[in-house]
């Protein structure tokens, strides 16, 4: 059976501008369309690491820059995009059947990524043929 692709956008957080200090929050249910079940952050990351380099069956995320800076490359089955994520309140929706690649980090980066379901391997598609398959395309 084949599906849609998927999807990514931009999500805005609130932020509270103080001179102690800026603070950013997310609410379960309020600014992310689904219910959080597992959180995880990338950090000690070499600057010219290569991460990702797949996509998912069921997986919603989130990610976000909370230090640093990295490039986010997006390709739905179809179309290709890159996204810069260097600001803590701007995240990057992903859908799920996104196949997507992490690179450009900059020095002390921090990336934190919120998801939808816990940790599952066999919900990966680690082979971007397999990928393609389960939307019905043909390798490119
Ligand atoms: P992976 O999702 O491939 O990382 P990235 O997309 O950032 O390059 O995961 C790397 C390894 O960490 C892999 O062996 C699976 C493991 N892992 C967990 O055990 N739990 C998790 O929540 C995540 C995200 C990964």
């Amino acid at each position: 059976m084949t599906q849609s692709n998927g999807f990514v956008r931009e999500i805005q957080l609130p932020q509270i501008h103080d001179p102690r200090g800026d603070l950013t929050f997310v609410e379960g249910g309020i600014q992310i369309p689904f219910q959080i079940a597992r959180v995880y952050y990338l950090y000690n990351v070499p600057v010219d690491s290569e991460r990702g380099g797949h996509a998912h069956r069921e997986l919603e995320q989130i990610v976000f820059a909370l230090s640093g800076s990295f490039r986010m490359k997006i390709d739905d089955g179809t179309t290709k995009s890159e996204y810069w994520l260097r600001d803590p309140r701007k995240g990057l929706y992903i859908s799920k059947l996104v196949w997507r690649e992490m690179d450009a980090f900059s020095q002390g980066t921090v990336c934190m990524v919120l998801a939808s379901h816990r940790y599952n391997e066999a919900d990966y598609f680690r082979n971007y043929d397999d990928f393609l398959s389960a939307l019905g395309n043909e390798t490119k």
